[in-house]
């Protein structure tokens, strides 16, 4: 860690204008500077540096930070790269870490290292050596572009036993290479390379920086796929295939693709849809759905049309839903991947059965259906019988009533006796399962609710009254968009608020999406003419939203006291409801 204090030198000597300025052609526009966006294709120049604040921020792409994560980002450092390439500028000296902490980070680094160089020779073997002609035809033959295999860094490790190793030994320790996976201890002391005659994807991290490799054979022998073992700077559960190149999508989207393998990420891609990653070959786990929630609450999983891609689309999806993710399920035609899939039958189909997505619900009776016989009683029973278990899981009590409601129609059966067996199960109690997923009938972030919430935060940044009174009239809870939600956590309940913007950036200064949020947050509280009217409203719209949703939360108990005939709870239930709504109408009357 460097300290707070060095930190804030650094960002006192130095000027934001004159570091991007000696990267990037800026002009001046009025006390701002501007540019064409260096982090995206434009005509015409989008990109604001604002000497004042401190911070630079793109009106096209939405990138956005302070002068640390401009460099984190103009030249792929880490923090701590970007950290000593402005000490040194400033004149200021970085004190030394702790011993320990230094050897982890110097072997991590070189570790990065090596796999930098790897990617680099497997690269230059596929587009370099003729051998690779044969390679280069087959992914041709799997519809891939050259531009997609640059994109992707796709590469090749060559038939020979130790071509990386000597490739490799002068710029990096054998140790390390060792430490990497990328080469194995043989005989006599002998290394020999992991990957051979395999097609290599490179596996980068959220920055971009490759951590790891799959290698896929050019035929059918197994194993199909090899894959970097777990490293100090690697572990499968934590990354997800594709999503640095789709991240910026998913968040102008609102919703991710979830699919299993690398060649359907890459092909969706190429296809044009670029919200898609991958769980690399493994259930997911709930530190990539993390993941996946920092950029949006919404996913689609979409699995091979498989017994295997079933189960693994069951897993997934409690995973999602225990995360909190609104998730919908896709389905193939049978025997294709998402890949296969838009090569035979095009991007429309593709989006075609998007729009079919259907929810848990829908796509358990829809399996079972193909299991049971649904034109028989046995099977309509058998199919009842599943669908009760699941229902069981599920925590939310009108939602399960409702889909009681939808299961008895569906299958021609009276509801009365569907619920008679949830009893009998006890699918009707509290569930007490270990997995509950909170299915919660709250309706999504929308692009309004968003919106409000971005101004929010940038108006608290900008004024400090504003903050305070947020501090008072606001709780975490209240920012329903994930990723605002982070910052206002931090806005909200750090003990020692910053007194500045750039101090606000500086705690998020290892995690550049929120910096970029907050960037964000600002330019866009900084549009606002009439700021107190803004903050008032603002204000006003949560806590509309507030009441909407406990309105919801309401009617769904009453219909549930209802169900079960409870007249004591009822009648508390209509209480709070009217209540509920006398409130709403003052707050309206204040409006
Ligand atoms: P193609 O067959 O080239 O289209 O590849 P794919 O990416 O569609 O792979 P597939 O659907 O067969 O498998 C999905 C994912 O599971 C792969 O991308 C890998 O991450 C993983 N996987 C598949 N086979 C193996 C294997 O033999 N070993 C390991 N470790 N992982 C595998
Ligand atoms: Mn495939």
């Amino acid at each position: 860690m460097i300290p707070e204090t060095t930190l804030n030198q650094i960002q006192e000597r130095v000027n934001i204008a004159e570091i991007i300025g000696a990267r990037v052609d800026l002009k001046r526009a009025g006390k701002n500077f501007k540019a064409n966006c260096p982090f995206h294709q434009e005509k015409s120049p989008s990109f604001m540096v604002n000497p004042d604040k401190q911070i630079f921020h793109c009106f096209g792409c939405g990138v956005g930070g302070n002068v640390f994560t401009f460099l984190m980002k103009f030249e792929k450092k880490d923090f701590r790269e970007a950290v000593e390439v402005l000490a040194n500028h400033a004149g200021v000296e970085i004190p030394k870490d702790k011993v320990v902490d230094a050897a982890k980070e110097a072997r991590q680094n070189e570790l990065i290292k090596a796999h930098r160089l790897a990617c680099e020779f497997y690269q230059n073997v596929l587009w370099k050596d003729k051998v690779s002609e044969r390679v280069k035809a087959y992914l041709k033959s799997r519809g891939l572009t050259e531009e997609t295999i640059k994109d992707f860094q796709i590469g090749f490790a060559p038939e020979a036993w130790e071509a990386l190793g000597t490739a490799l030994k002068k710029d990096v320790p054998e140790k390390i290479l060792e430490k990497s996976g990328l080469i194995l201890p043989g005989k006599e002391g002998k290394y020999y390379d992991r990957f051979r005659k395999r097609i290599i994807f490179p596996i980068l991290d959220s920055k971009g920086v490759c951590v790891a490799f799959g290698g896929r054979v050019l035929d059918d022998s197994q194993p199909k796929y090899l894959n970097s073992p777990e490293t100090e700077i690697y572990s499968k559960g934590r990354q997800l295939y594709g999503l640095y190149q789709a991240r910026s999508v998913i968040r102008g989207e609102d919703f991710v693709i979830v699919v299993e393998g690398y060649m359907d990420v890459i092909g969706c891609h190429q296809a044009g849809v670029r919200n898609v990653v991958a769980s690399l070959g493994t259930a997911l786990t709930s530190d990539q759905a993390r993941l996946m929630k920092r950029h949006t609450s919404n996913a689609y999983i979409l699995y091979d049309a498989d017994a295997a891609g079933e189960t693994a689309t069951l897993r997934g999806l409690e995973i999602l839903l225990e995360e909190g993710m609104e998730v919908k399920i896709v389905r193939l035609a049978d025997g294709y991947d998402p890949d296969s899939f838009i090569l035979k039958f095009g991007i429309p189909a593709f989006r075609e059965a998007l729009n079919g997505a259907k929810n848990l619900f829908e796509y358990k009776v829809a399996l079972l259906k193909t299991k049971f016989a649904s034109n028989t009683v046995e099977g309509r029973v058998k199919i009842a019988n599943e669908m009760v278990a699941l229902f069981s899981k599920v925590k939310n009590e009108i939602l399960r009533a409702a889909w009681t409601q939808e299961l008895a129609k569906e299958l021609g059966l009276s509801e009365a006796a569907l619920k008679m067996e949830m009893e009998k199960t006890g699918a009707s109690e509290k569930p007490a399962q270990p997995f509950q997923p909170q299915i919660q009938i709250r309706p999504a972030v929308t692009g309004e609710i968003r919106t409000a919430e971005k101004i929010l935060i940038g108006l608290l940044l900008e004024r400090k009254d504003f903050l305070l009174k947020a501090r008072e009239f606001l709780t975490v809870e209240d920012f329903r968009h994930p990723a605002l939600r982070k910052i206002a956590q931090e806005m909200l309940l750090s003990v020692e608020p910053p007194t500045s913007l750039s101090g606000w950036m500086g705690l998020f200064r290892e995690d550049i999406e929120s910096a970029e949020m907050m960037a964000m947050a600002v330019a866009e509280a900084e549009k606002v003419s009439f700021k107190d009217k803004a903050f008032e409203d603002c204000l006003l719209w949560i806590e509309k939203t507030k009441i909407e949703v406990r309105r919801e939360q309401l009617q769904a108990q009453i219909v549930d006291a209802q169900r079960i005939g409870d007249r004591n709870r009822i009648h508390q239930l209509l209480q709070d409801f009217s209540e509920l709504n006398r409130g709403m109408k003052k707050s309206h009357e204040k409006k």
